[in-house]
C-alpha cells in the first residue's frame, strides 16, 4: 500500500497527485464539451457560401469607414484571435468598450457586452454607422458596393440583382452576409475537448486540478457553464471603471430600451423568422433592478488569447482575473446590489496556477487560413 502511494505521487510529476474525478464531477465535465453551433433561423443566408465570401471581403475592406482606415479586422484582427489587444477599441474615434472576439460569436443569445442586439446580423449596421467605430452610413455602404465590380458580382450571386432603392433591405442583407462569414469562424477544438473525449493526457495534471476547482470550490460554473462556458446572461462581477471611481457604464440596463427600438432585430421586418424563439424571448424582455452595471458572461473558450479582459479591458492578464476572483479586493458594487453568489476564494498560489492552466487548455487553433484574410 505504501508503495502504491509513493508511486501515485511520483507519477504526477510535480509532487501533487492528479485528481481523480468522481462520477458526479465527470458528468459535469462532459456537459462542457463538445461545443456545437445551433442554426440562426433569423438569417436565411447563414449557410450561403456566396454570402459568406461577400461578408469576408467586406470584413477586411477599409473603404467601409469614413476615414478609409478602419475595417472590421482593425478591431477583430485574425492573428490576435479576432481581438485588438487594446483595453478599449479605437476606430474612427475612441469607444468605451473592449473588442470581444468574433470567433465562436455565433453561439451567443445576446450580442455585445450589454446584449443590445438579439441576432448576430443585428450587430453589423450599428457598428458600421457608429461615429467612433466606422462612421459609415448605410447609403454609403450600399453605394460602395455598387461602385465595385467584384463586390457587386458577389452581391448579385448571393441576393439577386442589387436594387439601389431598398437601402434598409440591402443593409439587412449585407449584415447577414457578414454574419454568415462570422458563423464560419469556429475555434472549438481545444485540448480540453480532447480530454473530455477520452484523451487523458490532452491536458496537464495542473489543468485537471484547475478544472476540478472551476467546477467545484471555485463556483465558476454558476455563470460559466455549458460547452460555451457562459450562461448567456448578465451579471456584475464588480469590475471598477478603467479610470477608477464609481461605475458609469449602465451595461445591460442601458440595452433593454435600445433592443426595443432597434431596427434590425429577430422580431423585426428584416428577420427571416420573426415569430421564432429568438423573437419571442426578446418580446418579453423586461428591465430588472440588477441589470444596472451588469455585462454578459463571456465565453471562456480561447480566453488565453484575448487579453485584456472584461468589458473595458480593465484586467490585463489572466493572473489579474484570477486575483480578482480570489480577493474581490477592488470589487465595486452597483447600487449596493452586490451579486451575493460571489465570495472571495482566497486561493493559494498553486490553485491560481492550476486554474490558469485549465483556462489555457480551452485554446483551440485558429480557423482555416483561407478565412483569415480577404478572399482571393
Ligand atoms: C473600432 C473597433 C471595432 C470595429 C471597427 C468593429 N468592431 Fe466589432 N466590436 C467592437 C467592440 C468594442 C465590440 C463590443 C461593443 C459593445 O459591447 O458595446 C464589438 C462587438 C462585435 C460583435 C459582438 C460579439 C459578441 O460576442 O457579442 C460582433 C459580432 C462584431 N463586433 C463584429 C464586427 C463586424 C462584422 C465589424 C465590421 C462591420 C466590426 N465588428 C467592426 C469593436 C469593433
Ligand atoms: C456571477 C457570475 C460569474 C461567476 C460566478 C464567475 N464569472 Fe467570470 N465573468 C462573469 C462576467 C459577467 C464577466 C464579465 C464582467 C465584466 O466585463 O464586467 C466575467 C469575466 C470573466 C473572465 C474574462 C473574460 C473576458 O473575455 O474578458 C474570465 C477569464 C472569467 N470571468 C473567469 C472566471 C472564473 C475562473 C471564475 C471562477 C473563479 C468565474 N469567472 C466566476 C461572470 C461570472
Amino acid at each position: 500500500m505504501f508503495a502504491a502511494l509513493i508511486c501515485l505521487v511520483f507519477t504526477a510529476g510535480d509532487g501533487t497527485p492528479s485528481p481523480a474525478f468522481s462520477q458526479e464531477e465527470w458528468a459535469i465535465v462532459q456537459s462542457l464539451s463538445p461545443a456545437v453551433l445551433l442554426p440562426d433561423t433569423t438569417n436565411a443566408f447563414e449557410q450561403n457560401g456566396d454570402a459568406a465570401s461577400l461578408g469576408q471581403a467586406i470584413f477586411f475592406d477599409e473603404r467601409f469607414s469614413s476615414n478609409k482606415e478602419v475595417s472590421c479586422a482593425t478591431c477583430h484582427e485574425p492573428k490576435k484571435y479576432f481581438t485588438d489587444g487594446l483595453a478599449v477599441a479605437v476606430g474612427t474615434g475612441q469607444t468605451t468598450r473592449n473588442s470581444p472576439t468574433v470567433l465562436n460569436a455565433a453561439h451567443q443569445r445576446w450580442f455585445f457586452w450589454d446584449g443590445r442586439a438579439d441576432t448576430l446580423w443585428g450587430q453589423a449596421i450599428q457598428t458600421m454607422e457608429h461615429p467612433a467605430e466606422m462612421d459609415f452610413p448605410r447609403e454609403q455602404i450600399i453605394s460602395t458596393i455598387a461602385q465595385d465590380e467584384q463586390l457587386t458580382a458577389g452581391w448579385n450571386v448571393s441576393f439577386g440583382k442589387l436594387d439601389l432603392d431598398d437601402i434598409d433591405g440591402n443593409s439587412a442583407k449585407l449584415a447577414k452576409a457578414l454574419a454568415s462569414y462570422i458563423t464560419k469562424l469556429d475555434a472549438t477544438e481545444a485540448p480540453f475537448d480532447a480530454f473530455v473525449a477520452g484523451d487523458k493526457d490532452a491536458i496537464s495534471d495542473s489543468a485537471q486540478r484547475g478544472l476540478q476547482f472551476f467546477i467545484g470550490d471555485g463556483g465558476c460554473l454558476r455563470c460559466h457553464f455549458g460547452p460555451w462556458f457562459s450562461d448567456g446572461a448578465f451579471h456584475s462581477v464588480g469590475i471598477a471603471p478603467l479610470e477608477g471611481g464609481p461605475l458609469k457604464d449602465a451595461g445591460r440596463a442601458g440595452a433593454i430600451d435600445k433592443l426595443k427600438t432597434a431596427q434590425f432585430t429577430a422580431g423585426g421586418e428584416h428577420s427571416d423568422d420573426p415569430a421564432g424563439i429568438r423573437a419571442t424571448i426578446s418580446k418579453h424582455i423586461a428591465k430588472r433592478r440588477e441589470d444596472w452595471g451588469s455585462f454578459r458572461t463571456p465565453s471562456l473558450r480561447n480566453v488565453e488569447k484575448t487579453a485584456p479582459f472584461m468589458h473595458a479591458g480593465q484586467l490585463a492578464t489572466l493572473e489579474d482575473v484570477v486575483e480578482h476572483y480570489s480577493t474581490l479586493e477592488n470589487f465595486v458594487s452597483a447600487d449596493h446590489h452586490r451579486e451575493t453568489i460571489l465570495e472571495p476564494l482566497n486561493m493559494n498560489d498553486q490553485q491560481k496556477l492550476d486554474l490558469i492552466a485549465f483556462l489555457e487548455s480551452l485554446t483551440a487553433p485558429l480557423p482555416d487560413k483561407k478565412l483569415l484574410t480577404a478572399p482571393e
